[in-house]
């Protein structure tokens, strides 16, 4: 499919230092040890693209991996990790908001939540942010073989129940990275946001 040919391009620390703002870009947010890294390796049908970790907060740059010319996946600082200070913790939220608010370039967010937890008050920040800023949002409800299958639609429906009602811009699948579950609908939604 066609996001093997992702390549790791460069990590920025804020939006100035971001590669141009020309063509198509995806960025995967979420809270930290959500799932991000490990969604766009499988994503990519690689092993290691992006950095995956046991150890939350890894992932503090906007990392950028080029599919083509004008095509980019970005993996972004995972958000509410406790340990870290909280000034870095306010910088890190400033860059995301910048990012988001300002990048040209960024047609859709795939917003990661561990399909066992509920949203945090971030992720409802991020649904604020991009349903203000017209910015599509699809939600990977992450780690899916974590619940019996009855359990994962459960909270998928009692999500979709919540986006339907207040974030007609998003919309919401159960993935799991280590099953490779919901992969073909996630391709589907990067390729239509990415005019392919
Ligand atoms: P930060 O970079 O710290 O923000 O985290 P992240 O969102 O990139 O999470 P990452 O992909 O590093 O995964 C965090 C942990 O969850 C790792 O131990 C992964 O192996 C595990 N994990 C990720 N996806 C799945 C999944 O679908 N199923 C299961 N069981 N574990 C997963
Ligand atoms: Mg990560």
């Amino acid at each position: 499919p066609l996001f093997q040919q992702a390549t790791y391009l460069k990590s920025a620390p804020n939006l100035g230092s971001c590669p141009e703002d020309v063509g198509y870009e995806v960025a995967f947010a979420g809270r930290s040890n959500a799932g991000k890294s490990s969604a766009l390796n499988v994503i990519t049908s690689q092993k290691s693209l992006a950095r995956t970790s046991k150890t939350p907060g890894r992932t503090q740059l906007i990392n950028f991996f080029t599919c083509d010319e004008e095509r980019s996946l970005v993996d972004l600082p995972g958000y509410g990790f406790a340990k870290v200070n909280i000034n870095v913790k306010k910088a890190w939220e400033a860059g995301l908001a910048e990012y988001i608010e300002k990048r040209t370039a960024l047609k859709g967010l795939i917003l990661l939540m561990d399909c066992r937890l509920p949203p945090t008050d971030i992720d409802i920040v991020m649904l604020d942010w991009t349903k203000a800023l017209d910015l599509p949002v699809h939600v990977l409800l992450t780690k899916a073989d974590k619940l019996s299958k009855n359990q994962a639609q459960a909270s998928l429906f009692k999500l979709q129940a919540m986006l339907k009602e207040q974030y007609p811009h998003a919309t919401a699948q159960l993935f799991s990275s280590l099953k490779r579950q919901g992969l073909d609908q996630a391709w589907a939604k990067l390729e239509g946001w990415m005019n392919y």
